[in-house]
C-alpha cells in the first residue's frame, strides 16, 4: 500500500511524503525544490520527488491523504465566528475568507490540480482533519504506547488548540478549542506588532525575550491559567489594513521592520514568551490530569517554541516528553500519510523517530558534475569527517552538505554550516559573514550524545533542536558561540549510530580541541530555504563570507 500525504492549505508550508505500508519513505517541503521560503502553493515538486524516491507512478497510489478537512468545514467555521462577533468581520476578511473557499473548493483542496499534473489514479483521495493530522504526526514516532498528545498551532481548518489520547497505537479526541481562541493567534500577532513576520519569525521574539525584563502585564490580551487559557482576538486581530491596530490601541504604534529595537520592544518579547510558556505549561498539566498519562507528544507550530518544550521537560509536570522536530505545518503531511492506518478500527504503526533525514540524498557523481560544471577547484578527502574538524579547529566556516536532507526546519547536520563553538566572536563573525540575520539570536549547539549530561543540566536526549536547555555553568565559558545570554542552548545531541558520519566529524573535532560540541546552523543565507542540491550548497557558498564547503567526499576552499 502507498499512501502520499500532502499539506496545502494555499497559505504557507506545502509539502509531502510517501508512506509504504505504515512506514514513512521520504519527506520534503516544497520550498526546498520551488527555493520559495514557506512555499504555500501546491506542492507539485515534492510530490513528483516522492514518487521518484519510491520508485512508482502516480497511478499506483492507494491514498492521496491531504491535512485538511473538506474546504466548506473551514468557510462555515469562519461564517459562525463573523456572524457571532468572535472574530471581527470587515469587508476584507469576508472576501479573502470566500476567495480562499471558492479556490479550495474548486480545486477539491488539490485533487483537481494532482490529476491535472501526474494522470489519472486509481488512488482514494481524502481530507484528513488538520488537527488529527498534526496529531498522528506527533504520537506515531514518539515511540510511546501512552500518550497525552497536544497539538497547538495558528488554527487549522477550525481548530485552534486540542488534545487527544494515544493508546496501543489508536488515537482519540478528548477535547478541541475553536479558532480564534487560539495560542499561535496571540504569538503571530505580537511577532507583527514586533515588526518581524507572522506564522514565521516567532524564533526572533523567541530569542529577544531574555534580553528584556518581567513586568509587562498582556493579561488584556491573554490569560495563560484559565483553564486552559483565553485570549482576546478582538483585539489581537486587527484589520487588513491595520492588522496590529488592537495592540497599537493599547500598547503604542508597532515597530517598524528593521528599526532599531529599545527596551519596551525587548520587555514586550519577554511578556510574549512568558505568557505563552505559562499557556503551554498549563495545556501539560492539563493534558496529564485529564488523560491521566505523563507521557507527553507535541506538535502544531506552537509546539516549535523550543523554550516552552524545555520547560515543560525541566518542570516534571511529564515524564517523557516528544515533539515533532516538523512540528510546524510542513509536518502535517506525515500524518496525513499515515491516516489510512486507523481505517476500520486499525492501529497506528507506533516508533521512536531517532532521525529526521527523510529527504533526498545527492550522489559523490553528481556532486563531482556539478563541481566540474562551475569549474572549482576541488579536492577529494580520505575522510570528510576529519578534513572537515581540521578546519573547524582552525577557525574555518563550513558548509557541511553530506547524507539525506532533514525534514522539518531545523539543520541537523545534512545540510548544516559548521563553526567552533569555543571562540566567543564566532556568533557575530557567522553573523556577518553568513547568515545575514539580527544580531540576537542563538546559534545551536550539536554535541556527541556521550557529552551532553557533561555539558547540559536537562535535555540530554535532545536530537532534534526543538528543546531548549541550560548549559552547565562550568561548561558556558567553553560553548560562548552557542550559550545564549541567559545561559540556554537549543542542542542537538547526535547519536554514534544514526547519524555516523556526523558524529565522528564532532568526535574528532573533540579529539583536536577537548570539545566535542560544534557550532550547528542551518545552510542558508537570511530569507531563504536550506539548501537543497549541490548548485544551491555552491551558490550560497560563494554568496557568503563561508571559508570551505565539505560537500559529499570533496572540499573546496576559497
Ligand atoms: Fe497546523
Amino acid at each position: 500500500m502507498f499512501s502520499l500525504g500532502i499539506n496545502y492549505s494555499q497559505v504557507h508550508d506545502s509539502s509531502a511524503c510517501i508512506a509504504r505500508d505504515d512506514e514513512v519513505l521520504f519527506a520534503i517541503a516544497e520550498e526546498r525544490l520551488s527555493r520559495a521560503k514557506h512555499d504555500g502553493r501546491f506542492p507539485a515538486l515534492a510530490i513528483r520527488a516522492c514518487l521518484e524516491f519510491a520508485g512508482i507512478r502516480a497511478d499506483e497510489l492507494d491514498f492521496v491523504c491531504q491535512g485538511w478537512s473538506a474546504p466548506r468545514v473551514a468557510f462555515l467555521h469562519d461564517l459562525g465566528c463573523y456572524a457571532t462577533g468572535k472574530q471581527p468581520a470587515d469587508s476584507q476578511a469576508l472576501l479573502n475568507t470566500t476567495r480562499h473557499f471558492v479556490s479550495m473548493w474548486h480545486q477539491r483542496g488539490g485533487e483537481n490540480r494532482f490529476r491535472q499534473l501526474f494522470g489519472p489514479t486509481k488512488a482514494q483521495f481524502r481530507f484528513v482533519d488538520h488537527h488529527l493530522a498534526h496529531a498522528i504526526s506527533a504520537y506515531a514516532f514518539s515511540g510511546f504506547d501512552d500518550a497525552a498528545v497536544l497539538v497547538l498551532d495558528g488554527r487549522g481548518s477550525w481548530e485552534a488548540s486540542s488534545l487527544w489520547l494515544g493508546r496501543g497505537g489508536s488515537l482519540e479526541p478528548v477535547w478541541t478549542i475553536p479558532w480564534p481562541n487560539s495560542l499561535g493567534l496571540f504569538y503571530a500577532q505580537f511577532t507583527q506588532y514586533l515588526g518581524f513576520q507572522p506564522y514565521s519569525d516567532e524564533w526572533k521574539v523567541m530569542g529577544l525575550a531574555p534580553y528584556g525584563e518581567g513586568g509587562l502585564n498582556l493579561r488584556e490580551f491573554i490569560i495563560p491559567d484559565d483553564n486552559p487559557y483565553r485570549v482576546a482576538p478582538k483585539l489581537l486581530i486587527g484589520s487588513e489594513s491595520a492588522p496590529s491596530a488592537g495592540i497599537e490601541a493599547r500598547l503604542g504604534p508597532k515597530r517598524a521592520a528593521e528599526s532599531e529595537l529599545d527596551a519596551h520592544h525587548k520587555n514586550l518579547a519577554f511578556a510574549v514568551q512568558d505568557a505563552c510558556e505559562q499557556a503551554m505549561m498549563t495545556l501539560a498539566r492539563a493534558a496529564v490530569e485529564k488523560t491521566k498519562c505523563r507521557n507527553l507528544c507535541l506538535a502544531g507550530g506552537v509546539a516549535l517554541n523550543s523554550k516552552a518544550n524545555g520547560k515543560i521537560l525541566a518542570s516534571g509536570v511529564v515524564d517523557r516528553l516528544f515533539v515533532q522536530p516538523a512540528a510546524g505545518d510542513d509536518g502535517v503531511c506525515l500524518g496525513a500519510a499515515l491516516a489510512p492506518c486507523l481505517d476500520a478500527g486499525g492501529k497506528l504503526p507506533v516508533r521512536k523517530m531517532r532521525h529526521a533525514y527523510l529527504g533526498s540524498e545527492i550522489s559523490d557523481a553528481e556532486i563531482q558534475k556539478t563541481l566540474e560544471t562551475y569549474k572549482l577547484r576541488a579536492r577529494r578527502a580520505a575522510d570528510s569527517a576529519a578534513a572537515a574538524a581540521e578546519l573547524l579547529a582552525e577557525g574555518k566556516i563550513l558548509g557541511w552538505f553530506q547524507g539525506r536532507m532533514e525534514f522539518g526546519p531545523r539543520a541537523l547536520g545534512s545540510r548544516s554550516i559548521l563553526a567552533d563553538p569555543r571562540v566567543p566572536e564566532m556568533n557575530a563573525k557567522v553573523n556577518n559573514a553568513v547568515k545575514f540575520r539580527e544580531w540576537w539570536r542563538p546559534f545551536a549547539p550539536s554535541l556527541l550524545a556521550e557529552a551532553a549530561e557533561e555539558y547540559l543540566e536537562s535535555a540530554t536526549d535532545s536530537p532534534f533542536m526543538i528543546l531548549t536547555a541550560q548549559v552547565k555553568p562550568e561548561k558556558r565559558g567553553a560553548i560562548p558561540a552557542v550559550t545564549h545570554v541567559d545561559g540556554s542552548a537549543r542542542p542537538q545531541t547526535v547519536e554514534r549510530d544514526v547519524n555516523p558520519l556526523y558524529w565522528r566529524l564532532i568526535n574528532e573535532f573533540g579529539k583536536r580541541t577537548g570539545v566535542p560540541v560544534v557550532m550547528n546552523t542551518s545552510f542558508n543565507l537570511r530569507g531563504e530555504p536550506i539548501v537543497c542540491s549541490p548548485t544551491d550548497a555552491v551558490r550560497t557558498f560563494f554568496s557568503s563570507g563561508m571559508d570551505a564547503l565539505v560537500i559529499g567526499s570533496f572540499v573546496v576552499e576559497k
